[in-house]
């Protein structure tokens, strides 16, 4: 690398800062007694396993793009400001497969013309949406970007799989990012994310794209539902979240005992206690919300993080860690100062 790329030119001294926070489930709930009506499970199973008793799940004709909507009409009001210039979506569950999602948001948000694509990166979509965020913003593309990562997860979950069907469901968050100072609260940290593609087999939807559609043979309907080996991929989340966690705390120059609130992707409660146990994180400074919404894929954090703001339980000046794991397999950290934003 030469002198002049390791200087810092003034346009990197753009950080993306948070500066409002939306969330949105859709309204139906299911418990855990619903399912155990129509499979072989039971509360005690998926809460002693996964910690959920119940999750938000959409309804007939609802998609991704109504949840991203919802999600980013909030974040946009929490900014007070409904000006863009770019919208990325997170998703793993896009209205459609081609075009993207993420301009017909905008277009419903009353951003049209602005720059708008998707952000394919399963569970660690939201972290993945940030760094893309950051960049924008950094590079001087974007001086305003509302990220929002919604998944209608439970529209490719096969309702017959008890190994799937009882963790994820649907809901959506969003946040708006302006540029700003490094330095100042609500600064995305240093982001640091990670993939192993060797292991893709490990989560996977496998029908429906080129690879299938070009060998010829039709697919069979099931091939069309996420599919998950769950305990090679328990196992990799922890190490990964884990390793990732380490090293976004160290990048930003904290300790593990600085960190005032843990906020993971909410994948399943053991993983999660299980990461912030080795991140020796006290259960009090944990977050969570898995109890009442499940795995809601990529938008598992910002979900988290304005439900929590709204609860009272991450006020501005808190320092958090965020982490997240899943499909690809990809996953991520980062931290930040939370921000004197109001969640809706
Ligand atoms: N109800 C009752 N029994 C169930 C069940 C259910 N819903 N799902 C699986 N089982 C059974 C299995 O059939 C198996 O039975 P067997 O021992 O007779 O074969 C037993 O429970 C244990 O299965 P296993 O898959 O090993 O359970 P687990 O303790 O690993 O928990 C997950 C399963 C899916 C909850 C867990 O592995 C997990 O959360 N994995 C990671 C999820 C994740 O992080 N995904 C990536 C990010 S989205």
């Amino acid at each position: 690398m030469s002198t002049s790329a390791m200087t810092s030119p003034v346009v990197t001294d753009r950080a993306a800062v948070i500066t409002g926070i939306g969330s949105y489930v859709p309204p139906d709930v299911v418990t855990n007694e619903d399912l155990t009506a129509r499979l072989d499970t039971s509360d005690e199973w998926i809460r002693t396993r996964t910690g959920i008793a119940t999750r938000h799940v959409v309804t007939p004709g609802t998609a991704t793009s109504d949840l991203a909507v919802e999600a980013g009409q909030r974040a946009l009001k929490s900014a007070g400001s409904a000006v863009a210039d770019a919208v990325v979506l997170a998703t793993t569950t896009p209205d459609q497969p081609c075009p993207a999602t993420a301009p017909a948001v905008a277009s419903r948000l009353g951003l049209g013309g602005a720059a708008a694509f998707d952000v394919s990166a399963v569970c660690s979509g939201f972290l993945y949406g940030l760094a893309t965020a950051s960049g924008l913003i950094a590079a001087g593309v974007a001086d305003r970007v509302l990220l929002i990562a919604a998944d209608a997860f439970t529209t490719i979950i096969d309702p017959r799989d008890r190994g799937t069907a009882v963790i994820f469901a649907d809901g959506a968050g969003a946040v708006v990012l302006r540029a700003g100072d490094p330095q100042e609260p609500g600064a995305v940290g240093p982001l640091v994310l990670g993939s192993d593609g060797g292991l893709s087999h490990l989560i996977e939807v496998p029908a429906g794209g080129s690879r299938q559609r070009s060998s010829g043979r039709p697919a069979a309907p099931e091939e069309h539902y996420f599919r998950m080996r769950g305990r090679d991929t328990y196992r990799h989340a922890v190490e990964h979240m884990t390793r990732a966690s380490h090293e976004a705390v160290a990048r930003a120059g904290w300790r593990p005992p600085d960190i005032d609130r843990f906020a993971a992707h909410q994948a399943n409660a053991r993983i999660l206690a299980a990461v912030a146990d080795r991140l020796e994180i006290p259960p009090s400074r944990r977050l969570s919300n898995i109890e009442h919404v499940g795995n809601t894929g990529g938008a598992s954090i910002p979900l988290l993080l304005a439900q929590a703001a709204a609860a009272g339980q991450l006020t501005a000046g808190h320092k958090v860690l965020l982490t997240s794991f899943g499909g690809g397999l990809a996953w991520g950290a980062t931290t930040l100062q939370w921000p004197d934003v109001t969640a809706i």
